[in-house]
């Protein structure tokens, strides 16, 4: 496969071609992606990011790596910046890295990881072990995996903030079951970020941990969006409603529209092993977001099905 680095307009090309831009104007104005400001500190994350759980869990052969830089390169082309990983995903740091190390700017990502393990030594060795695989000496985003030893890795992440070495702070989980311990250490613990499960199917996170997150000053993204693609075998046969073409050209689109329009959410990180889902997806990050209105039709429709 020959080497391609992508630019914003052959992003939007593309993504024409493919006919999963939404029926918008594509001015100069309306391909830059939409941004959310992370209130710890206010810096702007662009709102759609990159999931790596299995799809980057792969052999570094020149034929994965190369698939995995276009995503890559797509994504910082398309004004994102956000790659999730874990040590749990594997072999996925590793392939950063080795993506890294292959030539993509490092500058441009907003790498997080986390911290998936019991204790300080080994947490510790654990952080460590993750930014040598991915090729920093910083990582933007440390998050405690699934709130494992969550008080122990949490000191040790506020000092490695204080070294530089860890911009942000995180707690992570994926199931609903965990929401209220969720939102008790994000209360104990005061972390930068949450990352949470949440998506028109399932919508418990409304409830109590997306406007706790809003009040508390805390960033949230957004894992399983599309619950692990089951979301798409709900919509298969069904058109997309016409009244939705403004503002999503795929379902793929739909879903994520109705992620990122919700004010609490800050970054959605649908995970992706092909080039033309990775187009589609970032074209979300385009556009009009629903409004309150929209975002209930988007829901009703969703449950009739
Ligand atoms: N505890 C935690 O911290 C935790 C738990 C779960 C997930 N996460 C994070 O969240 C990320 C996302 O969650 P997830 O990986 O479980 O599931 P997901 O993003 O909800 O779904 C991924 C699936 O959707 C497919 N897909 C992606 N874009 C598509 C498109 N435009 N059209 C059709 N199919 C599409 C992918 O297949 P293709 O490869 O064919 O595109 C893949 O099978 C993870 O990768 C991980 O980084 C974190």
């Amino acid at each position: 496969m020959n080497e391609k680095n992508w630019n914003r307009r052959e992003v939007v090309a593309a993504g024409i071609a493919a006919g999963v831009l939404p029926n918008i104007a594509m001015t100069k104005e309306n391909t830059k992606m939409i941004s959310k400001p992370i209130p710890a500190s206010g810096e702007s994350l662009p709102v759609i990011g990159l999931g790596t759980y299995e799809v980057f869990d792969v052999e570094s052969t020149p034929d994965a790596l190369q698939v995995r830089r276009e995503i890559l390169e797509l994504l910082t082309a398309s004004g994102g910046s956000l790659i999730d990983t874990s040590p749990m995903y594997n072999r996925s740091e590793k392939v950063i890295g080795d993506i890294i190390e292959s030539g993509a700017a490092r500058e441009p990502l907003f790498l997080a990881t986390k911290v998936w393990t019991d204790g300080q030594e080994t947490g510790a060795r654990q952080m460590q072990r993750s930014a040598d695989l991915m090729q920093t000496d910083v990582i933007d985003l440390m998050q405690v995996h699934n709130l494992r030893d969550t008080a122990v890795h949490m000191e040790t992440m506020r000092e490695w903030q204080e070294a530089g070495k860890i911009r942000y702070s995180g707690l992570t989980h994926y199931t609903a079951s965990a929401h209220e311990a969720l939102g008790r250490e994000m209360a104990q613990f005061k972390p930068d970020f949450i990352q949470i499960n949440y998506s028109l199917g399932e919508r418990e996170a409304e409830d109590r941990l997306l406007p706790m997150a809003q009040d508390q000053g805390v960033a949230v993204l957004i894992n399983r969006p599309f619950q692990a693609g089951r979301l798409f075998a709900a919509v298969s046969g069904t058109a997309l409603p016409d009244w939705a073409q403004d503002f999503a050209a795929s379902w793929g689109q739909f879903f994520l529209k109705f992620i990122i329009s919700h004010p609490a959410v800050t970054c959605v990180i649908p995970a992706t092993s092909k080039v033309h889902h990775m187009v589609d997806n970032l074209a979300t990050g385009q556009g009009i977001l629903p409004d309150p209105a929209m975002r209930k039709r988007m829901s009703d429709f969703f449950a009739s099905l």
